[in-house]
């Protein structure tokens, strides 16, 4: 039997709070300004930058893209100082380019890390998602099923009707009879403009967030950066990859990928433990978004221990 490697998970998690601070503090200033590259590059400059102060071996596994098209944070890119355990991160510097370019809610920055080789190597393609809480028996909805079978299934394992039950939802063209299915069993929808990894994690605490189940197709890394919470949080999330054209089928390749029609179970896409951090640029129901006062700035954090369960909630003031 091989010895997993050795991941101190405890330790690295503030240094991985820090992270998602500096890059949010480094966004926030792009808040409503309509400019989403100049508010991700920010993001991907600070995140960068603070990694590299981490005591780590780590090596990019999703990222802003692949090398020949990222110049910062690629697939693949090695961080950290060197001096500590071999990891995988996935990361998205900044979830919600456009809601933060709008000023819209729910823009986060966001990081996961784990033992090397213990995450899956998401291409950059679609993924369709299907997420719910925990508490619920392992497969109680699948993704053979219709998306109104699935209300009507977790309804039954709620034990209410399924108009009690609400789904979360991308607002896109490709999503209107997945949303009409689901209005015929009386479910209530929240529509989100962007920023599923935020769409997923509202599962995971549905009294607070008044959601039961996210679905729909989505980013794949963002899928991944959802099952490392969902890992922590607890609750169910399978995702599928989708892909439009022999490009998108060769990326996911060269990521080392053979079964392209799998469906990954979270456990599947994150095989390990992991340690996840957010942070809100703008106000969420996640958390709360950067917010300045004369003289100083403060942000709100989520991080989370898979190991342990832990959720803390931190905020974070400084000097400006
Ligand atoms: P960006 O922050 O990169 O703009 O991504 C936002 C997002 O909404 C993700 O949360 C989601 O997975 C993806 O875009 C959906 O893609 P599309 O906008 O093509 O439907």
């Amino acid at each position: 039997m091989t010895t997993p490697p050795e991941f101190h998970d405890r330790m690295l998690s503030l240094g991985l709070a820090r992270v998602t601070e500096a890059a949010a503090l480094a966004s926030a200033k792009l808040v409503g300004r309509g400019d989403e590259k100049a508010a991700d590059q920010a993001a991907v400059d600070a995140m960068r930058n603070q990694l590299n102060m981490l005591d780590i071996r780590g090596r990019v596994v999703i990222g802003e893209g692949e090398r020949d098209e990222a110049p910062m944070l690629f697939i693949g890119e090695e961080v950290g100082n060197g001096n500590g355990p071999e990891v995988d991160i996935a990361l998205d510097p900044l979830e919600g380019t456009t809601l933060t370019a709008k000023d819209f809610p729910n823009a986060l920055t966001v990081i996961a890390m784990a033992p090397r080789g213990t995450m899956l190597h998401a291409p950059d393609v679609y993924m369709d998602k299907l997420a719910i809480g925990p508490g619920y028996p392992q497969g109680v909805v699948t993704m053979d099923m219709s998306p109104s079978d699935r209300v009507r299934a977790l309804a039954k394992a709620k034990g209410c009707a399924p108009s009690d039950i609400s789904v979360c939802v991308l607002e896109r063209p490709r999503h209107e009879d997945m949303v009409a299915d689901l209005r015929s069993t009386g479910a209530a929808i929240r529509l989100i403009m962007d920023g599923d990894v935020a769409g997923v994690i509202h599962c995971a605490e549905p009294d607070v967030t008044g959601i039961d189940m996210y679905m729909g197709s989505g980013g794949a890394p963002e899928g991944v950066l959802a099952a490392a919470a969902l890992k922590c949080m607890g609750g169910q999330i399978y995702g599928k990859l989708l892909f439009r054209n022999e490009d998108e089928i060769g990326r996911a390749r060269r990521a080392g990928l053979k079964d392209l029609d799998k469906i990954y179970s979270r456990d599947e896409m994150i095989t390990g433990d992991v340690i996840f951090a957010a942070t809100g640029v703008t106000d969420g129901s996640i958390v709360r978004g950067i917010r300045t006062e004369p003289g100083w700035v403060t942000t709100d954090t989520v991080l989370m221990r898979s190991k342990t369960g832990s959720v803390r909630r931190m905020t974070y003031r400084t000097p400006i």
